[in-house]
């Protein structure tokens, strides 16, 4: 159905005869519980950022996995973020391999040898807690069943390995938000496949065959999503030490991007996730079957039946509901980053 999720809730409510306004996430009083799964990363610390500071969001934790830079770089940046910030945050190292492919060099011409864009930053003060990544993920959803987003910002691995922990885990989480994915334009990494699900396509293809509540935000929407300099000018006016930050780390990304040929801002993967999580309305999504190509030339690829499909296309007849975004405002969405990172 080809309507935004806010869109979506208003007309049952008025359908219902619900007179009072149905409010969005970001109008909820009590933040959204998350947990964030990232692979540090420009753009992951750029959707880390965003979540920390949103006071829709409340970050219960964040866990680490390979996939833009090795663990450890990943896990140290990820403390990094937090000791920035000022946050109580844990952070639980994961995955620094893949489930069954072999690990690949990282892509270190995207998010530079460290992963945050080789900017010289100082080694974190704090320290991870002492369980693994998936433990974690399992752990805090036995202690608030039904309450937690988790947002995959990186390869899945975690997700699986926490699901292979915890085989309730989809009846106590509340919903997965996931970055990954491409239904309706061409990949990253292949002419097929997006980076994070080409990461690690079987703990993709587990992901997306579980009976939970997931939307994939991929390709189809974060390349729609340019960030200009003269916006993060303006973060770094208003609140100079996250904004300066983000202005530095971002450098080698921009190059990058420019290096391919994406001139006028680099593409806003990851905090486009978070930007689900405090306000769906600012995205059209279609219910569709997701599944994932573990190897070959498609390998990683997000093959996409929207709607209900055929009983005889039996892997996607038997795959569970994804929605899968297809449109975003992108202005708005821009507006929301520069407003609450200007906090
Ligand atoms: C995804 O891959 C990584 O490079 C980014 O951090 C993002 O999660 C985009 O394809
Ligand atoms: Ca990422």
């Amino acid at each position: 159905m080809k309507m935004s999720l806010k869109i979506r809730t208003i007309t049952v409510a008025v359908a219902l005869g619900i007179c009072a306004v149905v409010p969005t996430h970001a109008e909820e009083s009590t933040p959204v519980k998350v947990i964030i799964d990232a692979d540090p990363g420009v753009d992951d610390a750029m959707a880390i950022l965003f979540a920390l500071q949103s006071p829709a969001v409340e970050v219960i934790g964040i866990t680490t996995v390979f996939g833009n830079t090795a663990i450890d770089n990943a896990t140290a940046n990820a403390l990094t973020l937090v000791d920035l910030v000022g946050a109580s945050v844990p952070v639980a190292r994961g995955a620094e391999h893949p489930l069954v492919k072999d690990l690949r060099e990282p892509p270190a011409f995207v998010h530079g040898a460290d992963g945050l864009g080789e900017v010289g930053l100082q080694k974190p003060v704090g320290k991870v807690i002492e369980k693994a990544a998936a433990q974690f993920i399992v752990d805090m959803a036995r202690q608030y069943p039904g309450e937690i987003t988790l947002v995959p910002v990186g390869p899945l691995t975690n997700i699986a390995l926490a699901l292979g922990i915890e085989p309730r885990l989809p009846q106590l989480i509340k919903e997965v938000v996931l970055m990954g994915g491409a239904a309706r334009v061409e990949g990253n990494v292949s002419p097929v496949a997006e980076a994070n699900i080409f990461g690690d396509p079987h703990a993709a293809d587990i992901v997306f065959k579980t009976p939970w509540r997931v939307t994939m935000v991929g390709l189809d929407v974060t390349t729609r999503v340019r960030m200009e300099d003269d916006l993060l000018e303006r973060i770094a006016k208003a609140n100079p030490k996250l904004g300066e930050f983000i202005w530095s780390i971002t450098r080698f990304y921009k190059k990058f991007y420019e290096s391919r040929g994406v001139y006028g801002g680099f593409y806003v993967h990851d905090p486009s996730a978070i930007a689900y999580v405090i306000d769906p309305g600012l995205f059209e999504t279609e219910t569709a079957r997701v599944r994932v190509v573990p190897e070959g030339l498609a390998e990683g690829q997000t093959i996409t039946a929207i709607g209900t499909p055929p009983a005889f296309w039996t892997a996607w007849y038997q795959a569970p509901d994804v929605e899968v975004c297809l449109g975003v405002d992108a202005e708005a969405m821009l507006a929301l980053y520069e407003s609450t990172l200007s906090r």
